[in-house]
């Protein structure tokens, strides 16, 4: 296989596994690095990344690395590389920073330098006397520093993967969809297998749980950055979209509910599942979580409850935890995990699980509780 470029599937903290595992299963090697995953594939890995990758933030183009400790190496080793390679005569090319216990700690000079170092590399290479017009596709780089390593990288994505196009409406505290999408894969789950979210809110758990179970692209419903760019060819983009036609299990049978106290979340997460063409596979209910009742074997419960952290929260999501605890313990068949911040879950929930997670859910530092049941 050619390795055309290095590629960077950008991972929320915590996610580096399951992004890492996703890649590999595409059929790229990767390294594994904080808050991100590092492979070298050819330009087609582009479009097949940007559309299957379900808990990845983001892909993209690693231009160069290189270590700088003062402007004039920093403007010198950007102007080096084959920028001509990436940006059109014409591309606009934002420039954003970051960094980290770096020499070169000012943000805003890195970028002004960079910015200057490609856009003189380009007027060279493309023979421009004046300014470069910026008028065309958009090419949005980053220069990240950390311990004076310089990484500059290209965007191919656009807005994050999680925007998968499909959510209409939300609640208050809707899961990034690649968090969701990390959840699940994080169990054992099986598309046939019972699947029940009974916190649903807008109903991402039970969405990502859809399109995994009948092996849907998550990103056939948008648009990204790089299909502007004249070097990701078209037909790259064609083949990639007829892999997630090809690909996809339409008759996957499935049993996925999704439940919620509140019935305008149902409603809403109802119209994201229409918008994410699910039509009518999911079961959306709207019911107390207490109040569930389960009559099949070996399933899965996934669920982000509310965490307790308003004022005066706690004693009633203390006591939802309990009797959730209760009811799961009546069915030792099936699989629990529960997303929380909240920090006596355990003894709340009254057992101990078989394994935990620590991830965080935006900025909320949560544990995965995770309670393998035992099958039949
Ligand atoms: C953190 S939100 C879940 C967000 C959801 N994962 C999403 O992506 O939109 C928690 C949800 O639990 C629901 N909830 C709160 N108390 C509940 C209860 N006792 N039974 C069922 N649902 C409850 C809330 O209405 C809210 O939608």
């Amino acid at each position: 296989m050619a390795h055309d470029v290095t590629l960077i599937a950008t991972a929320a903290m915590g996610l580096e596994s399951i992004v890492a595992k996703e890649v590999k299963q595409l059929g790229y090697d990767v390294a594994i690095e904080n808050g991100k995953v590092v492979f070298e594939a050819p330009v087609s890995a582009i479009p097949r990344c940007n559309l299957w990758l379900r808990s990845a933030d983001r892909v993209k183009v690693e231009a160069g690395r290189f270590r700088a400790v003062t402007f004039d190496e920093l403007f010198e080793a950007t102007k080096a590389l084959p920028w001509e390679r990436f940006i059109t005569e014409d591309g606009k090319f934002p420039v954003s920073g970051k960094s980290v216990k770096s020499t070169l700690y000012s943000v805003p000079d890195c970028q002004a330098i960079v910015k200057k170092a490609i856009a003189e590399r380009l007027k060279l290479k493309y023979g421009v006397a004046g300014n470069l017009v910026e008028t065309g596709a958009l090419f949005k780089l980053e220069v990240a520093i950390l311990k004076d390593e310089v990484v500059l990288t290209i965007d191919t994505s656009g807005s994050g993967l999680h925007k998968r196009g499909y959510r209409t409406g939300q609640g208050e505290a809707p899961l990034k969809e690649t968090m969701a999408a990390a959840l699940i894969m994080l169990t054992n789950w099986e598309p046939d297998e019972p699947l029940i979210d009974p916190f649903c809110g807008s109903g991402t758990i039970p969405i990502e749980a859809a399109l995994i179970g009948q092996n849907i692209a998550p990103g056939f419903n948008r648009e990204f950055a790089s299909e502007q760019w004249k070097w990701v060819k078209k037909q790259y983009w064609e083949e990639a979209f007829e892999e997630v036609e090809d690909k996809a299990w339409y008759n996957q049978k499935l049993d996925i509910t999704g439940s919620d106290i509140d019935h305008q979340m149902v409603d809403i997460a109802k119209e994201n599942a229409m918008e994410a063409g699910l039509g009518d596979l999911i079961a959306w209910k709207q019911m107390q979580a207490r109040d569930l009742s389960i009559r099949k074997p070996n399933g899965y419960l996934i669920g982000n409850p509310p965490y307790g952290q308003r004022i005066g929260d706690r004693e009633a999501i203390a006591s939802l935890y309990s009797d959730l605890g209760k009811v799961m313990a009546n069915h030792p068949s099936w699989s629990v995990y529960i997303l929380t911040a909240f920090d006596t879950f355990e003894q709340q929930y009254g057992h101990k699980p078989t394994k935990k997670r620590k991830l965080f859910n935006g900025f909320i530092q949560t544990h995965y509780y995770q309670y393998y049941g035992k099958k039949q």
